[in-house]
């Protein structure tokens, strides 16, 4: 049976700072890491930079015109700490701060949610060169008095606050997502080192955001893991899987404590971070409300020997199918593959709306905590055509079965509060530039040439138009 959005359902997109922003060193905001992380993959790559990007910071009137045309009634965004606290401390760039307060204010004005994400992998660039950034865990004290800052300047206007961006996803991915000096870059140690002072970070955002009575959110970047077969070892292998990439996060947001089978085999590894006392208490007592979930994809996993070596994930630059460079091998535990069942982007992510339906139904049971989708999109080489469109009904399609898999799992009580794809208009690809986009907004631009930066509608606007104005019946 076709289940009903509820009336207060948030309808809108996602985007954050560094992707859509521009403005990247001017107008007060000093240089973050991906800033500089993105000036390199420019570099070598020839990816944009984080310069222009989308513009959003002299477009922000004109893109809300545009979500309230599309109907939306929230929208995910990121506040950049180096916008606000340009050196890492605590001097204030007022202009920086007035482009939020203009920004929520324009939100507010047009009826639509401010959802804003206090940490989308922007670390100040200043905290980097003062003490190695997320390495050291002094970058937790000085994330919360940011956060706290955030929370009440803006405690009035914001009710869901989503507090650091997926943490998985940096641990996978931790160059790219975050900066690592080349000297640490073969002690992988760091990467659960670095996702234990996010922890503490995270639970302090949690801690300032019920001071003020807001909900808080982290946003993780959830794939779930089917085993390759239905050999026993393989099952084992997919719960261990999960574990490590998975539960060992959510555990310390719902729970208050690292997931036991993860934690140790990360100790029997030299992989494990170090942990002080309190620690978990710090944890326990700052249970987060609410998971915004961040799906693209679903994952696949084998046994693997004890004597195989470790491996990180890897992945595809080029957008040609099979181009993946790796898969992640914790030797013992399990091994990644592709799954042969499912359809794949250009990008080898695998196309899996079921794999929706099995995440929200899974984490229902286990956690029994409301969920809002702040990402789930598909990437992909959009034309503009000569008609002046982009026909991008392959997105169409993505969009419209995960929509539908969100209503098959409330219809069996999972309580959803809001579907925010990737991305509302399109911006920098964490991994591809302008090469790779996600948007319902076509950004009139190249890798290589700014242009104008012009807005166009993509023909997925129009569509999710209809869906949003029909409360998802309309599919
Ligand atoms: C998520 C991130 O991991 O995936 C976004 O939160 C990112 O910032 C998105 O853009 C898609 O990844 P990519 O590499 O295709 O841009």
């Amino acid at each position: 049976m076709k289940q009903r959005f509820p009336e207060n359902f948030l309808w809108g997109a996602s985007t954050s700072a560094y992707q859509v922003e521009g403005a990247a060193i001017t107008h007060g905001k000093g240089l973050s890491q991906q800033d500089f992380i993105n000036n390199n993959r420019s570099e070598k790559f020839g990816f944009a930079d984080t310069s222009i990007a989308s513009d959003h910071y002299h477009h922000f009137k004109e893109d809300i015109r545009l979500f309230k045309e599309m109907g939306f009634t929230s929208y995910r965004f990121s506040i950049a700490w180096s916008r606000i606290f340009p050196k890492g401390d605590h001097q204030v760039n007022e202009e920086g701060l007035q482009f939020y307060r203009d920004s929520i204010a324009e939100l507010k004005a047009n009826d639509i949610e401010p959802i804003p994400t206090l940490y989308h992998y922007d670390l100040p660039w200043p905290l980097v060169e003062k003490y190695e950034g997320w390495l050291s865990r002094e970058v937790v004290e000085d994330f919360g008095y940011f956060a706290k800052f955030v929370v009440n300047e803006f405690k009035n206007d914001v009710k869901y606050w989503i507090t650091i961006n997926e943490q998985s996803i940096i641990v996978q991915y931790w160059t790219q997502k975050c900066y690592v000096p080349e000297k640490y870059q073969n002690q992988n140690q760091l990467r659960y080192q670095i996702n234990h002072h996010m922890n503490l970070a995270q639970a302090l955002a949690v801690k300032y955001i019920h001071e003020v009575g807001g909900l808080a959110g982290p946003a993780l970047g959830y794939a779930p893991v089917y085993a390759r077969t239905c050999k026993p070892e393989d099952q084992l292998a997919a719960l261990n899987a999960n574990d490590l990439r998975n539960f060992y996060y959510l555990d310390v947001y719902f729970k208050g404590y690292y997931t036991d089978a993860a934690f140790n085999y990360l100790k029997q590894h030299q992989l494990a971070p170090e942990i002080f006392d309190d620690d978990e208490t710090l944890f326990s007592q700052n249970i987060s409300d609410f998971l915004a979930v961040n799906y693209y994809d679903s994952q696949c996993a084998h046994a693997c020997p004890e004597g195989a070596d470790h491996a990180w994930s890897g992945y595809n630059l080029t957008g040609k199918k099979g181009d993946m460079s790796g898969f992640e091998t914790h030797p013992g535990f399990y091994q990644m593959c592709p799954n042969p069942e499912l359809r794949t982007t250009d990008w080898d992510w695998a196309i899996d709306p079921i794999g929706l339906e099995i995440v929200y139904r899974d984490l229902y049971t286990r956690y029994r905590i409301p969920f809002m989708i702040t990402e789930n999109g598909l990437g992909a080489r959009d034309e503009l055509t000569s008609d002046g469109k982009v026909h991008d009904d392959y997105r169409i399609a993505y969009l419209r079965e995960h929509i539908a898999a969100t209503q098959r799992a409330m219809g069996l009580g999972v309580q959803v509060l809001g579907y925010m794809p990737w991305s509302a208009l399109d911006l920098l690809s964490t991994s591809n530039g302008y090469n790779k986009r996600y948007g319902l907004i076509y950004v009139d631009r190249t890798d290589d040439d700014p242009k104008t930066c012009q807005r166009i509608k993509k023909d997925s606007f129009n569509w999710y138009k209809k869906v949003i104005a029909s409360n998802g019946t309309d599919l």
